[in-house]
């Protein structure tokens, strides 16, 4: 009989606090997947040692020595391919993917983004969320589009932002959020219960969704 968990990999560039979540959760029994495979453009991610930690099999890829970012993204989903996973996970994979390489996995593969899309695509999104005045600010789950961080938002996570709030402490709260958000649509994932309908549309349970669900009390509400 063949196995029917989720095949997941997950790519990654930093600490991997979001890659630790998604193991912890597994291991809890509360995610039923099998992580097939860790990926990082950095030697040195924290990442890599947790998938070490995890047994899970891991590789780096440095960007040097490509000559184009489509040579590299190519590479990078060949070596994805060859994994066999069903699902890509991007868990703090700071580089922009080519639109062309990633077409094969739009649908089956989404990422982690710290704010409340549309809002702050790109980088610095908590010092932004403060110079903006905003009194709130979040995370994103988002499908992985060729548009960067503009691909169809599924599930979100708000918090408030406190007076006094400075961008690490900003940071440092959303964080423990992320770390609920992720797990909770890559579970809806593993349950076959998320459909991307391209161009733009996210269903879940085959009804197309009229705004992303909002993490509360660990679990996703329409
Ligand atoms: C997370 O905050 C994630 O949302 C963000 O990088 C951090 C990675 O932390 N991702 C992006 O900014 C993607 N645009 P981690 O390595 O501890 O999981």
């Amino acid at each position: 009989m063949s196995n029917p968990r989720l095949r997941v990999a997950v790519l990654a560039s930093g600490r991997g606090s979001n890659l630790q979540a998604l193991i912890a959760a597994r291991d809890a029994g509360a995610l039923p997947v099998d992580f097939v495979l860790v990926g990082s453009d950095k030697a040195h991610a924290g990442a890599l040692q947790l998938a070490a930690d995890a047994a899970i099999p891991s590789f780096t890829l440095s960007p040097k020595g490509f000559a184009n970012r489509l040579d590299y993204d190519l590479e990078l989903f060949r070596q994805l391919d060859a994994s066999g996973a069903d699902v890509l996970v991007l868990a703090g994979f700071m580089r922009i993917i080519d639109g062309e390489a990633l077409k094969p996995w739009v649908g089956r593969m989404i990422n982690i983004h710290p704010s409340l899309l549309p809002k702050y695509r790109g980088l610095h999104t908590h010092r932004r969320a403060l110079e903006a005045g905003d009194t709130e600010h979040g995370a994103s789950v988002h499908f992985v589009t060729a548009e960067l961080d503009g691909g169809p938002v599924i599930a979100q996570a708000r918090i408030d932002i406190r007076p006094g709030d400075d961008e690490h402490q900003l940071a440092q709260r959303l964080l423990g959020y992320e770390h609920q958000l992720l797990p909770a649509v890559l579970r809806l994932m593993a349950a076959h219960r998320l459909t991307l309908a391209p161009p733009d549309r996210v269903e879940l349970d085959g009804r197309a969704l009229s705004a992303p669900l909002q993490l509360r009390n660990d679990d996703l509400v329409d």
